[in-house]
């Protein structure tokens, strides 16, 4: 087990990253087996590991889950330390927003942040660069890993550092899933039982969706919609799109993407497919 520093300022992480190369995994804490993929992942692209641990308030619209979103600093800090990471970067939400959570200067994140999450959560993927740009303006990160599990968060931030010349190589990591294909999250743990065992037709969806590939776009679609409807799921959407969340191109690499309320929390999981022409 290494050393791990904990840093709460950008003096404190000064001074704990040295000269070296920085690889950095963001995160919201509450730390499961998808989070500890991705220091995995980031742990051999860097000298020294950062995972950061902010609950982001400016991501949560009101009546969001911030307040009750789970916080579990000590169990991750012992889990950051058994994955190989060096420094825990913990600010406060001073340190992240100096001039106050109102502050004017956001980043945009274009057209691509009102779909999708984006039209059910409009001040989302706004809140969501902004503090990403925050810590990599702080930890100066080369690499940083994001889970392919928020997809359309992936995908933005790759954008953002593209736009803005950030100079971070932004970086995806698989869904990693319960052994029933439900994808981890923090916010499984509002699902009652009945509601978790409901939650699996998202995945099986997807799959058989994925089956259904080489059949082309209508196919997919169908194939989804059926999963969710024998399952009494009302979906918020599925979306078939290519990788970078524009019009899908028969004959090529897609995405599938499912968003649902499935009690309290609303789920969203995606699958890569290789799309067939849909004419046999
Ligand atoms: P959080 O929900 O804590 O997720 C942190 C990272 O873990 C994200 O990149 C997310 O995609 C990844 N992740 C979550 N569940 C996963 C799973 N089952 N498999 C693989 N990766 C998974 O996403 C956020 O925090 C925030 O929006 C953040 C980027 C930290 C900005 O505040």
């Amino acid at each position: 087990m290494t050393d791990l520093v904990i840093a709460r300022t950008s003096e404190d992480l000064a001074a704990a990253r040295g000269d070296g190369t920085v690889a950095l995994v963001p995160t919201m804490g509450a730390l499961h087996d998808g989070h500890i993929q991705l220091l995995k992942h980031a742990r051999p692209l860097g000298d020294i590991l950062v995972a950061s641990i902010f609950v982001n308030p400016t991501q949560f619209a009101p009546g969001e889950d911030f307040e009750e979103y789970p916080r579990s600093f000590d169990a991750d800090v012992e889990r950051c330390a058994e994955a190989g990471v060096d420094v825990v970067f913990a600010p406060s939400v001073d340190t992240m927003y100096p001039t106050g959570l109102d502050s004017t200067v956001t980043v945009d994140p274009g057209p691509l942040g009102s779909v999708l999450e984006g039209a059910v959560r409009p001040t989302h993927f706004r809140g969501v660069l902004t503090v990403v740009a925050k810590l990599f303006g702080l930890v100066r990160p080369d690499v940083a890993v994001f889970g392919e599990k928020d997809y359309q968060q992936l995908v933005l931030i790759r954008q953002m550092a593209q736009a803005l010349c950030l100079g971070v190589d932004v970086q995806g990591c698989p869904t990693v899933r319960e052994a029933d294909g439900l994808a981890l999250s923090s916010r499984n743990a509002y699902l009652t039982p009945d509601e978790r065992e409901q939650a699996t037709a998202l995945h099986r969806s997807l799959q058989a969706a994925a089956a259904a590939a080489a059949e082309g776009p209508d196919a997919v679609l169908g194939a989804a919609h059926r999963v969710v409807e024998e399952a009494s799921i009302a979906v918020d959407y599925l979306a078939l799109t290519d990788p970078d969340l524009g019009e899908p191109v028969p004959g090529q690499d897609a995405r599938l993407l499912i968003a649902a309320r499935v009690g309290k929390p609303r789920l969203i999981d995606n699958i890569g497919l290789q799309l067939g022409s849909g004419t046999p």
